[in-house]
């Protein structure tokens, strides 16, 4: 028996428009052909070979043929769900985004949780990061949070990203190990990157090897900014809180349940949705003003730091409830394309360099992976908004638009959309003033790459940090080539003296006596 009730609102209501039952219905074509065998082909003869005329049996196997599409470059292996998300008290004071602001407003989301590394049949409970990407379909368009289950990243620049990813994917030649970092080539980028110290301690931790999906927090990981109605600007960190509180299994635990059950996770999500056991997150923002910019010992803009929550407290400003499992998987789990471009006005981006470089990257690769320009039209994609621009056609476009126009300005009039104005809740860029030279480099802001590993390090509990000590053993003890397990000692005695040679004892290995950094890491002479 189904628990679970299926809230409707406005996203639910527009998909149903889109969902097909064939109970009871008679079997036809795509031409709408009703068809009285499914099963047998037309043959020459009761033996004899089968006719190319046979319609029936190439449409059937020419569909069949195409079902695949490219799965995801990175978080290939997700699940989804949809629920809705609620403000406690307005927000006005710090933004004009209107689904924070109303607190009778209910906004439909969707949320696809992820790991990183594996393809999409690969196990829930690898060693791995966690996507947590939420989609709010809000009255001003889409506004996509696409964070991960930690609050930091390996890299400070865009730049370097297919190179991480080149590194902890299966390696090139044999396509081993399918999803897990105990190999050769994640270790030697890791050992020559030393501002991934921070999200290695965290990838070695506990916080790698959730119990559920209903049980992560989520970080949007990137300072973004906030802008209230008159145009003031402040610095904001997202947070997830998850209402069940934080857990995770062992290591010893995660390796059974993968060879038992590889959608643990999935049908944990499942199971708990269909009972009705609704997982909740309560939304947290850390918020800053412009002018203390400047007042940490680390840059706001480096996606390698956190902001400590002594510094600045976690605001839960309202609750994300998942109350409805996909009807279809494919359809909307697997085609939702997210993107942290989808802003709202009243939010916006800051100048951090990964942050920048993923503005271009997801709509790049979503227009292969779901065959072209159309894909905002599919149904998960849509706003709950009508879209009205001068885009046109394109491969598989849906839209019927009318009129003669699709361009502006134009004077016939008779299919040319209204600019909207800043007044009346069009999207206006924040107006920050840069004053720059170009540059290929980093500021010195951007190089102390230990201090928040040791803070993180030395969070943890005793039996937390052996952890992190068992994990980083049995992780370089996979390492064939000495000289990167070696050159990782030297990173981790940068973050804790004892860390280290624990680790370097469990591996059978001597402390180097002098880490060298890599030549290209080391903090310019010049200050900038
Ligand atoms: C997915 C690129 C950093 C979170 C993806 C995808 C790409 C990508 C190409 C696949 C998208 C698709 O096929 O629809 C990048 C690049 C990054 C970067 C170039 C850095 C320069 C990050 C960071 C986070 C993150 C820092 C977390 C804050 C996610 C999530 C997904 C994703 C959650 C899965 C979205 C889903 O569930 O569909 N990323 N990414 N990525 N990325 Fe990133």
């Amino acid at each position: 028996k189904k628990l679970a009730a299926q809230p409707e609102n406005s996203k639910t209501a527009q998909l149903a428009e889109h969902t097909a039952d064939a109970t009871g219905e008679r079997m036809n074509t795509n031409t709408g052909l009703n068809i009285n065998d499914d099963q047998n082909s037309l043959k020459a003869g009761d033996r004899g070979p089968t006719l190319l005329e046979d319609f029936i049996l190439r449409e059937k196997i020419t569909h069949f043929d195409h079902e695949r599409i490219p799965e995801r470059v990175v978080h290939a292996r997700g699940s989804g769900a949809h629920g809705v998300f609620k403000v406690y008290e307005s927000l006005s004071s710090v933004t004009k985004a209107k689904f924070l602001n109303d607190i009778e407003r209910e906004t439909p989301v969707f949320v696809r949780f992820s790991t990183v590394a594996g393809s999409r049949g690969s196990t829930d409970l690898a060693r791995d990061v966690r996507g947590f990407a939420v989609r709010f379909y809000t009255q001003e368009g889409n506004f996509d949070l696409v964070g991960n289950n930690m609050p930091v990243f390996f890299i400070q620049d865009a730049l370097k990203f297919p190179d991480l990813i080149h590194a902890v994917k299966p390696e090139p030649d044999n396509e081993i190990p399918q999803a897990a970092s105990a190999h050769d080539t994640f270790w030697d980028f890791i050992s020559l990157m030393p501002e991934s110290a921070h999200m290695v301690m965290w990838a070695m931790s506990d916080r790698a090897l959730p119990r559920s999906l209903r049980m992560m927090e989520g970080f949007g990981v990137h300072t973004f900014r906030l802008i209230d109605e008159a145009g003031k600007a402040s610095f904001v960190k997202f947070h997830w809180k998850p209402l069940l509180g934080v857990h995770s299994v062992a290591w010893d635990e995660a390796q059974n349940i993968s060879g038992k059950d590889p959608d643990f996770h999935r049908r944990d999500l499942w199971d708990a949705i269909e009972s009705g056991a609704f997982p909740e997150w309560e939304l947290g923002l850390q918020i800053i003003p412009e002018e203390d910019e400047f007042k940490f010992d680390f840059d706001l803009l480096d996606p390698t730091k956190l902001v400590p929550e002594e510094l600045v407290p976690v605001q839960r400003v309202g609750k994300m409830t998942l109350n409805r499992n996909p009807d279809n998987f494919f359809a909307e789990t697997e085609q939702i394309a997210f993107h942290l471009g989808h802003i709202v006005p009243g939010i916006d981006f800051s100048n951090d360099p990964l942050l920048q470089g993923r503005l271009f990257s997801y709509t790049d690769t979503q227009l292969t992976r779901l065959g072209g320009p159309n894909f905002q039209e599919i149904p998960i994609n849509r706003p709950i908004v009508p879209v009205h621009n001068n885009q046109r056609d394109g491969f598989m476009r849906q839209t019927i638009n009318k009129g003669k126009t699709s361009y502006s300005p134009n004077s016939l009039g008779n299919n040319d959309p209204q600019q909207v104005k800043e007044a009346d809740g069009g999207f206006v860029s924040y107006q920050e003033r840069i004053e720059a030279r170009k540059l290929r480099r980093r500021n010195k802001s951007f190089f102390d790459h230990f201090s928040q590993a040791r803070l993180f390090f030395n969070s943890q509990s005793d039996p937390e940090k052996n952890h992190i000590v068992d994990a980083l053993t049995f992780e370089l003890g996979k390492v064939k080539t000495v000289a990167i397990r070696q050159r990782m000692l030297g990173i981790l005695e940068q973050i804790d003296k004892g860390l280290a040679t624990q680790v370097a004892f469990g591996l059978g290995l001597h402390l180097p006596a002098k880490a060298d950094l890599p030549a290209n890491q080391s903090i310019p002479a010049d200050g900038d």
